[in-house]
């Protein structure tokens, strides 16, 4: 069973590097495809005083133009608040929204046709930042809270306090396929949706809305995306209900898929945050008592901003005890697109805020800061008041202080970073999943399961979990595209639960199938049914391996009985409680664990620095497939390192994203991955006290933030230029950042 798992690599490898696997955006859905182009607002805010069509609408190969008059159902397809209009009616709400979409031939005559729409506007004062929101007290929520003990009054004790501010930069998601949808009536009048979409269930559940229809009107279809890390959670909904809108209007098929710039201007991104911090610590670094405030930038609608401001709250410990702590959340209401779920779910910025906290405590004290962070670590074995986290989870399974010294002796490095990552969606409910498996007569089996694949491995490691479970190579096994009319009521495929919940529907399906067909293999071996092995396409009994039948023999048999060979699977995580309004709970299944060293070079007169040597430690646990996870490892790595150093999102001051293509917005390439680059996967002493799909761990989100180090790394080059005990970086560390950094060092002077 383990030899299938180390075979097996990702299923679309091949189709990845020929071009031959298919993308939403280029499936040819027959006859008749339309296109759909926006109209886009030229103000971040302004009343709407009309809209005319009509020249558009005579335009060559204009089919429609749609606008809140042609929507049947809700004009809303916001996914916690009802706050996000399809198509706006009064108000437009962020720069270059779209007030109404051309439906024609071809993308080109669309676009034509959008830009002689004739709108007018009164221009309203816009809110364009984080900073403003505040002074402003634009919020879309009332704070949320996370606390534990009394802050002030451990503060007001701590023999030594610091206080300081931090701007956290956004971040683009540039997956490589844009959104994309498209959508057709079927001969029955039911909306078939395909879409780039991380959350088909609650596409689905929107386009619904959208055309009045009930559910089991509409199918959504995702075979897989080109990349999706949080950006197609929610923001697919609105392509798609668009697509489905316009096929429903026209009865044709109709694909919107959007070009780089306008995917750069329409959708949200991870959001920027700003942080205020006040930390008392005694003189050997130990932390005592931390107030923060964190404040996300949410975007024009609420989207996901509450849960992901809490993800934030949550993860500001990152690795580190402190006793007494009040954490503020605020989302600020901003006329920019609607920042989204971005991997790591603002966990990133929390941890970002975290680290800063301990490097500003160790410099002060000029004690190394490895050891500052080391002191403050979750103890196994320890008090467990000392291992329990500012929300009430006591940290288990934590195998980082053995991880770290592993890595300290390994790597010789210099700037080290922990990362302890909570696994499992805060939202409780969301921590379920389905699969339905078929064996056919011939032996071939085909696998539904409730999750979307996005480059990150999922349906490959469903392969292997099926192949294992069956006792059967995973040839035999056809993954079918994931969809709302097989396994339903699903969640989005996001905070890297992805194979944890997925994978255990899936094992669920295969051993009711198991269940229902070894008795009929225990007639046909004259033995008992639990006896009975499925091992390499072939059933024995333990006693007897050598005589054994065909796997496809024994289906034919239990077809023969008359005994089901369709299942379904279902599995929901035990043991999970949350509650989002006293921040308090139990919200992670567990931890998942890891640690970075990374060594850089910087030069004093560009700013530019170099990435020489990264060692990363991280625990996957048992990995299903343990080629994909490195890739995963290695990837959000880089895609973190791309976060904090040279991805920047600029906006000029009416509100307008100036960084909406590869040429103004920077994010790393294959030049940027460190000169010397060392992974080593975690050899764990025991398996996971919890009970995860094959032992493994999730792996999707966590080594995003092992990027951290490259933060830490940079800073140490630059205090090498002054003696300051504090070194303040801007979050990107651009080479603009970092050379006023080292101005700044140079100085001798603290930033005011
Ligand atoms: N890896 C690739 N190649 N492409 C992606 O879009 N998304 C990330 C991560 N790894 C992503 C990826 C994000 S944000 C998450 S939450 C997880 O994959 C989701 O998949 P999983 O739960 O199956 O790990
Ligand atoms: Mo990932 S941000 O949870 O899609």
């Amino acid at each position: 069973m383990s030899r299938a798992r180390q075979q097996l690599g990702h299923e679309s490898a091949i189709g990845h590097v020929t071009g031959r696997a298919v993308y939403t955006d280029e499936q040819y859905p027959g006859v008749g495809l339309l296109s759909l182009y926006p109209v886009q607002a030229p103000h971040a805010h302004a009343r709407i005083l009309g809209i005319d069509t009509a020249a558009a609408r005579a335009m060559p190969g204009v089919h429609a133009v749609l606008t809140p008059a042609d929507i049947p159902g809700e004009n809303n397809t916001g996914p916690i608040l009802h706050d996000e209009p399809l198509i706006p009616i009064d108000v437009v709400q962020f720069y270059g929204q779209a007030v109404a979409w051309v439906v024609a031939d071809s993308e080109a005559q669309a676009q034509a046709a959008a830009a002689v729409v004739q709108s007018r506007y009164e221009p309203l004062p816009a809110c364009l930042n984080i900073a403003q929101a505040i002074a402003e007290q634009a919020f879309h929520l009332p704070p949320a809270r996370v606390a534990r003990g009394d802050a002030d009054a451990a503060l007001a004790q701590a023999p030594l306090r610091l206080s300081g501010e931090l701007d956290i930069g956004g971040q683009d998601h540039f997956y490589l396929e844009t959104h994309a949808s498209w959508a057709q009536v079927d001969c029955e009048g039911i909306v078939q949706v395909t879409a780039s979409t991380q959350h088909p269930s609650e596409t689905q559940r929107m386009v619904a809305h959208v055309l009045g229809l009930p559910a089991n009107r509409v199918v959504c279809r995702s075979l897989r995306m080109g990349g999706g890390f949080g950006g197609k959670e929610t923001q697919a909904n609105s392509f798609a209900a668009l697509a489905a809108l316009a096929a429903q209007i026209t009865g044709r098929p109709v694909r919107v898929k959007l070009p780089r710039s306008l995917d750069m201007q329409l959708t949200g991104k991870r959001h920027p945050f700003f942080a205020r911090y006040e930390v008392g610590f005694d003189h050997d670094g130990r932390l005592l008592a931390l107030d923060a405030e964190l404040f996300a930038d949410g975007g024009w609608s609420c989207d996901l901003s509450p849960p992901v401001l809490m993800r934030a709250m949550v993860h500001i410990d990152n690795a580190y005890f402190i006793p007494d702590v009040r954490i503020t959340g605020l989302i600020g209401k901003t006329h920019l697109a609607s920042n989204t779920a971005f991997r790591g779910f603002g966990g990133p910025q929390g941890m970002v805020v975290g680290e800063e906290v301990l490097d500003r405590v160790a410099r002060h004290l000029r004690l190394p800061p490895e050891q500052v962070r080391e002191r403050n670590f979750y103890r196994p074995g320890e008090n467990p008041d000392r291992n329990t986290t500012p929300y009430g989870q006591v940290v288990v399974d934590n195998h980082l202080p053995e991880l770290w010294k592993q890595l300290l002796s390994d790597s010789d490095g210099i700037a080290i970073t922990p990362v302890k990552f909570g696994i499992s969606f805060n939202k409780t409910e969301y921590n379920q999943a389905g699969a339905l498996v078929h064996i056919y007569t011939d032996g071939s089996i085909a696998l539904n399961h409730g999750g979307t694949e996005m480059g990150q491995g999922l349906h490959s490691k469903m392969l292997a979990v099926a192949g294992n479970a069956l006792g059967v190579s995973v040839d035999r096994i056809q993954l079918m595209v994931t969809s709302t009319d097989k396994v339903p009521n699903t969640s989005a495929t996001a905070a890297s639960s992805g194979a944890d919940l997925n994978g255990q529907a899936v094992k669920a399906a295969c051993d009711t199938l198991l269940a229902r067909m070894a008795p009929i293999a225990a007639i046909q071996l004259h033995g008992e049914a639990q006896d009975v092995v499925f091992a390499d396409d072939h059933v024995f009994l333990r006693s007897t391996p050598d005589h054994r039948l065909a796997f496809a023999e024994v289906v034919m048999a239990a077809y023969n009985a008359r005994v089901s060979l369709s299942a379904t699977g279902y599995y929901s995580t035990p043991g999970l409680s949350w509650n989002a309004d006293t921040g308090h709970g139990h919200p992670f299944y567990y931890f998942a664990f890891g640690a970075a060293v990374s060594e850089v070079e910087v030069c004093a007169y560009t700013g530019v620095h170099r990435l020489l040597r990264v060692d990363l430690l991280h625990d996957v646990g048992n990995p299903l497939i343990e080629s994909i996870d490195r890739g995963q490892i290695e990837g959000g790595f880089v895609q973190g390192l791309g976060w904090l150093t040279c991805e920047e999102l600029r906006w000029n001051e009416h509100g307008r994203l100036l960084t909406d293509a590869p040429s103004t917005y920077k994010i790393p390439t294959v030049s940027d991955v460190p000169e010397d680059f060392h992974l080593s996967l975690f050899q764990r002493s025991t398996p996971p006290s919890t009970h995860v799909i094959g032992n493994s761990k999730a792996v999707g989100e966590p080594p995003f933030m092992l990027a951290l180090s490259v933060r830490e790394a940079i800073r140490d080059a630059v205090a090498a230029f002054g003696s300051n005990q504090r070194v303040d970086l801007a979050a990107p560390a651009t080479p603009e950042a970092i050379y006023t950094a080292i101005q700044r060092q140079r100085n001798g002077g603290e930033r005011a």
